[in-house]
């Protein structure tokens, strides 16, 4: 059975004893099924927290961000080796947030994602247009440009489509244009890394909720949503979880 993840993202919310009430109360109601990977991205700060909380269950976490160096004069950076140290066996590289405001480019991206599989962090590299792109019909262009800028060899990774607009916006694209890209990422990876192209999950993310989720998880390549707004509530984390 392939593993369908259901990946929180929660920016920069929530302090390590709001992670701490968050998880009691997620414990408490959700019964984790076999094949649904419940799997968290929380500040730094609250790495810790989870390594505590999670032990012994099947929950996973990692971290929104990390440095490409493992140690040295960087300072305000944490590195993959400390993220190793926490039990984060993920890592979020290139959210279009930090493309963004933290002016990341492709090239730094490339080099978080080396430095992370070398410590056996799984990357989750975020790709997506923004609304101007997608007008301009330059969508798969723009998807393909990041993808080609940052994957090298083949490796374990995550890869996370999400478009610009429909992040934090209620806006979703249509399960057509979801297909489609997801199609395209797929038929992408399976040219330039086969058998492990085919394996390689693929993630939605975009106001995923509970409503929407049902009808973009039955999307052919979609494997798993990464979920901002809807993640930060175990009710409506769960919503999209138990897929109900
Ligand atoms: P959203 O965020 O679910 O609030 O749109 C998704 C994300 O930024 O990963």
């Amino acid at each position: 059975m392939k593993t369908f993840y259901i990946a929180a993202n929660w920016k920069m919310n929530k302090n390590p004893e709001d992670a701490h009430l968050f998880l009691e109360e997620f414990k408490e109601k959700v019964t984790l099924k076999k094949g649904r990977e419940a799997l968290f991205f929380p500040s730094f700060l609250s790495l810790e927290v989870f390594k505590k909380m999670a032990a012994g269950s099947d929950i996973k976490y990692g971290a929104q961000n990390c440095h490409y160096e493992l140690e040295g004069a960087f300072t305000g950076e944490v590195s993959p080796s400390m993220l190793k140290a926490t039990g984060s066996e993920y890592c979020l590289v290139g959210h279009s947030e930090r493309r963004q405001y933290f002016m990341e480019t492709d090239s730094l991206l490339s080099k978080k994602i080396e430095a992370l599989s070398k410590q056996d962090i799984t990357p989750v590299l975020c790709v997506g247009e923004t609304l101007e792109q997608r007008e301009e019909g330059k969508a798969q262009t723009i998807v393909q440009q990041q993808l080609e800028a940052t994957l090298k060899e083949p490796i374990k990774i995550l890869i996370a489509y999400e478009p610009v607009w429909a992040i934090g916006t209620g806006k979703v694209p249509s399960i057509h244009d979801i297909n489609e890209m997801h199609n395209f990422i797929r038929e992408y990876l399976v040219k330039k890394w086969g058998a492990v192209g085919t394996e390689t999950p693929l993630l939605y993310g975009g106001s995923v909720k509970p409503e929407n989720c049902e009808e973009i998880e039955n999307v052919e390549n979609v494997n798993g949503f990464l979920i901002g707004g809807a993640s930060l509530k175990v009710d409506s984390y769960l919503g999209i979880y138990q897929g109900e």
